[in-house]
């Protein structure tokens, strides 16, 4: 059969797809290296592809690789976590034009970690991760599930991947085409996987593919529980096609890092992509991150007196980076619409507002802030 073009050759919206990917994972793995008690990290490829395509673009593997090197590169010679890798996709000579494109780059040793390569169905090799992912003790896994379609992705698949708590879980879904269906007369595949989501006949209408891909997210968070974040990423193709990366995790830090990946694409409004040609007329203006909702949001949060975990944590759930916050309260504090004081009750050090994981953890109620009505 042959292949669609989409299959041979990389494009801007497949890119953008591993960028956040690498993004992530630079943040990601840079900060379990530097902990201590994590002894290594897993990575596993689930739908890998053949690692370059016909237009030369770089796909999953080659990403991840040139991240865990560059990492192994930095360390100067101090010893540094092994970082394993599983590539695995359903066609050999795929994996196979992977092995030789690693070694021709020379993208791997042995003192990065295990590399490994299969060519399982997903479905056969979904039990096995999930049976490995949940006897790691001071381990880490990763899983990027990056399938063409969705017939072989089931929610349970994603929350007996995340049961143990060491694991996160990147997963692409051509949400577009699920709306189409959804709009359409639905296919048996995709009533399956919404019912697992949210009862079938509950299901919320959706008015675009937008709409839909946020209701896909409630659905997850709603169906995984507080214990876990969902998140998405919106990829626009062509016009109003809307696919969506969907990142799933236990840990706050996880989502924190993934806030600062998203944001790092989308320097407006950290939620998608899109392209932008040549002649548009704006592309080369600076773009700063719209706060609006994120203060108008604030002020309603800090009615009542909020420590700076608390702030730390409501900036994370409106999908924002801390330091857009930080920002926010300076200028409030410069307009003096807030108040902030230390736990004794005096009045706390100007411009310092603790939001950051490591304060979050440690330090969760160094300061309170209330905003003054
Ligand atoms: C969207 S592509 C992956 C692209 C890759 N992540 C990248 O960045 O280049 C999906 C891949 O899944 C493989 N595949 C299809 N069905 C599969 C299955 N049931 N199990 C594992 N791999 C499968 C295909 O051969 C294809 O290479």
């Amino acid at each position: 059969m042959a292949l669609k073009d989409s299959q041979t050759k990389m494009y801007d919206h497949s890119e953008v797809k591993v960028r956040l990917l690498k993004l992530y994972l630079e943040r990601y793995l840079n900060i379990m290296n530097s902990l201590s008690y994590i002894k290594a990290i897993h990575l596993f490829d689930m739908f890998c592809g053949e690692g370059v395509y016909y237009n030369g673009g770089k796909g999953s593997p080659l990403q991840i690789l040139e991240v865990i090197k560059s990492i192994h590169e930095k360390s100067n010679g101090n010893k540094t976590m092994p970082i394993n890798c599983l590539f695995n996709d359903i066609e050999k000579w795929k994996t196979d034009k992977l092995q030789n494109e690693i070694a021709s780059k020379a993208l791997h040793n042995k003192e990065m970690g295990k590399l490994e390569f299969s060519n399982e169905d997903y479905k056969n090799l979904l039990p096995n991760t999930v049976q490995f992912i949940n006897k790691l003790k001071n381990e880490k896994a990763f899983v990027f599930i990056d399938p063409y379609g969705y017939k072989e992705i089931r929610m349970s698949d994603i929350r007996n991947l995340l049961t143990s708590k060491s694991s996160e879980v990147l997963l692409f879904l051509p949400t577009q085409f699920m709306f189409r269906f959804e709009e359409k007369g639905t296919p048996e595949s995709l009533k399956e996987f919404i019912s697992e989501i949210v009862p079938k006949d509950q299901w919320p209408k959706s008015e675009t593919g937008i709409d839909f891909i946020e209701k896909l997210n409630d659905g997850f968070q709603n169906a995984l529980g507080d214990d876990f974040f969902v998140d998405s990423f919106v990829i626009t193709r062509d016009k109003n096609q809307f696919f969506c990366l969907f990142y799933f995790t236990s840990h706050i830090y996880g989502f924190d890092r993934m806030q600062d990946a998203k944001w790092e694409i989308d320097e407006e409004e950290g939620r998608g992509w899109q392209y932008e040609d040549d002649t548009n007329l704006f592309g080369g203006v600076a773009k700063t991150p719209n706060t609006f909702i994120l203060e108008r949001k604030l002020k309603e949060f800090l009615v009542n007196p909020k420590t700076n975990s608390d702030v730390y944590k409501f900036t994370l759930h409106q999908r924002h980076k801390p330091s857009h916050t930080n920002q926010v309260l300076l200028k409030l504090q410069a307009e003096k619409k807030i108040e902030v004081v230390n736990k004794d009750g005096s009045t706390a050090r100007k411009s310092s507002f603790y939001l950051n994981y490591k304060a979050h953890k440690e330090t969760p109620d160094k300061i309170q802030m209330k905003i003054i009505i």
